[in-house]
């Protein structure tokens, strides 16, 4: 078992995977990339993740690298050879490489880049305790639904919230919370359980949009609607989804405790869901 890459077509390990100095990826931030995780041999919603790959590329006129079948072949190869059984995959898209110019170049090939790492998991304490997630102002672009490399305001309000010794900064917008910096952002209120809606101003999860099946089979009225700042700060239960952490308790919300300040039951139960259904795919 071991940590692989993929760059253009070569595999190697993962520290001896390179791309050129001029790739715009490392000059602009100038492309995509999903997150994908396996559990144990299955890919997980890998038809969903490729096709937000395609519309994140589409709407910043990045060329696909290969047909969505090649992708498909290649990262369950990926997941042959480094072995692992519970992987973490990145898979990252440049406007390739071409001398630093911000208008794009001529000609030029997309950087296809892929990584294999065993998935590093939310440890269960933290898990079973909850997490501390603090509000921060949206100073993101008006195109979040692209997966964008261009990750700068998400590092500063993540770094924001680890030193104010929280997991997630969540960004509020006029008065509005939209989503985490790495995650999207549900509230209970009673058996309702509102979510900010899809368009530009959110990452349309793929955990998210899981969760959002599952509720109404056990009883939660699933609500995709603006969330504002001062309802969140008094809903009964917060959590958050994404791929990494699938659904994850909010305990203190900016330092208060949120409902009992323990993981509350619709969260816990929608986890639950969560796994039954990971389980049967
Ligand atoms: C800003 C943002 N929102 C939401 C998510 C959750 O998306 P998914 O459930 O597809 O992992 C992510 C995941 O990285 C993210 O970066």
């Amino acid at each position: 078992m071991s940590e692989i890459a993929f760059v253009n077509g070569t595999w190697s390990a993962l520290s001896e995977a390179v791309v050129s100095i001029q790739d715009r990826g490392f000059q602009f931030g100038d492309g995509v990339y999903e997150v994908i995780r396996t559990y144990g041999k299955a890919v997980f919603g890998l038809r969903e993740h490729l096709s937000r790959l395609q519309a994140s590329a589409a709407e910043i006129d990045i060329l696909m690298p290969a047909s969505l079948p090649s992708l498909d072949a290649a990262i369950r190869l990926g997941c042959e050879k480094c072995g692992f059984s519970d992987i973490q995959i990145y898979i990252q898209l440049t406007r390739g490489s071409a001398p630093r110019n911000h208008v794009y170049p001529d000609s030029s090939q997309t950087t296809w880049v892929m990584t294999f790492r065993e998935t590093k998991k939310i440890p269960q304490e933290m898990r079973e305790a909850g997490v501390s997630i603090v509000s921060t102002e949206d100073i993101r672009w008006a195109k979040c639904h692209v997966k964008s490399l261009n990750l700068l305001p998400n590092v500063l309000a993540k770094e924001a919230a680890a030193r104010a010794g929280a997991f997630e900064a969540i960004f509020v917008r006029e008065g509005k919370a939209m989503e985490g910096a790495a995650s999207n952002l549900f509230a209970v209120f009673n058996r309702r359980i509102v979510t900010p809606p899809k368009g530009p101003y959110i990452l349309s999860g793929i955990t998210r949009e899981v969760v959002l099946s599952l509720g109404p089979s056990l009883d939660f009225e699933m609500c995709e609607a603006p969330l504002l700042f001062k309802d969140l700060c008094v809903a009964d239960e917060i959590f958050l989804t994404s791929t990494t952490i699938e659904v994850l308790s909010v305990v203190r919300f900016n330092g208060t405790p949120v409902g009992q300040g323990q993981p509350g039951k619709t969260t816990q139960a929608l986890h639950k869901a969560f796994q039954s259904y990971v389980q049967e795919r």
